[in-house]
């Protein structure tokens, strides 16, 4: 089994990011390579970044880190659904990475963005040479909601289209085969 970690990055009061990540959640749940999580950065609430030694060390002096670290290296994927502020991802997110490395390692990441025109493209496609520099894999299948809230409906429920369920389907497919491609390195001591 494939032990996929679904992260959202968004923390505001009212924010749409659990809808999608509850969906991306539901098709993954569907196939039968995955074991599923959705961890949630505003539960994590991880503090500004407050350890002494350079992560790559692993010698956390903290309880939060150590939890955020057993959370991520108990993960061999990754889908991050890309809130995109500024043209760019959200400081919570970077936030994050930054706590950890050896953890995040050889790990593929696909991405749901959403948002207006860009779709959560530009917040991506920021986050791609942060994640390479820690020697993850982030792939180009996504799932992109340009205008997100002409699927959301009376309630401000998700209703996805059929286009949006076979991206889904596309993007995962590509994380099972990246997984697998990917756990050799994964099992080799650091
Ligand atoms: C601080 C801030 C900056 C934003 N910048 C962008 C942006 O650059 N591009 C975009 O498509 N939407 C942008 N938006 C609109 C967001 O796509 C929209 O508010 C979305 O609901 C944010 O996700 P959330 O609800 O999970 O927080 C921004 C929203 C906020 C609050």
């Amino acid at each position: 089994m494939i032990r996929l970690k679904i992260l959202i990055t968004s923390t505001r009061p009212g924010r749409v990011s659990p809808q999608f990540a509850h969906w991306i959640e539901g098709v993954a749940r569907g196939l039968p390579a995955f074991s599923v999580e959705v961890i949630d950065l505003k539960e994590v609430n991880l503090p500004f970044f407050d350890e002494p030694e350079h992560p790559a060390k692993r010698q956390y002096v903290h309880e939060h880190t150590k939890a955020w670290s057993r959370t991520i290296d108990e993960a061999d994927a990754f889908v991050v659904i890309a809130t995109e502020y500024n043209y760019g991802f959200t400081a919570v997110f970077k936030n994050a990475i930054d706590y950890l490395a050896q953890e995040w390692k050889h790990k593929p990441v696909g991405f749901v963005g959403y948002g207006g025109v860009a779709g959560g493209t530009r917040s991506i496609q920021l986050m791609k040479p942060v994640l390479t520099s820690l020697n993850m894999v982030p792939l180009t299948e996504a799932v992109y909601l340009p205008f997100y809230r002409q699927h959301l409906d009376a309630e401000g429920k998700f209703q996805p289209t059929e286009d949006h369920h076979r991206q889904a389907l596309v993007m995962l497919a590509a994380l099972e085969k990246w997984a697998g491609v990917l756990k050799p390195l994964r099992e080799t001591p650091a």
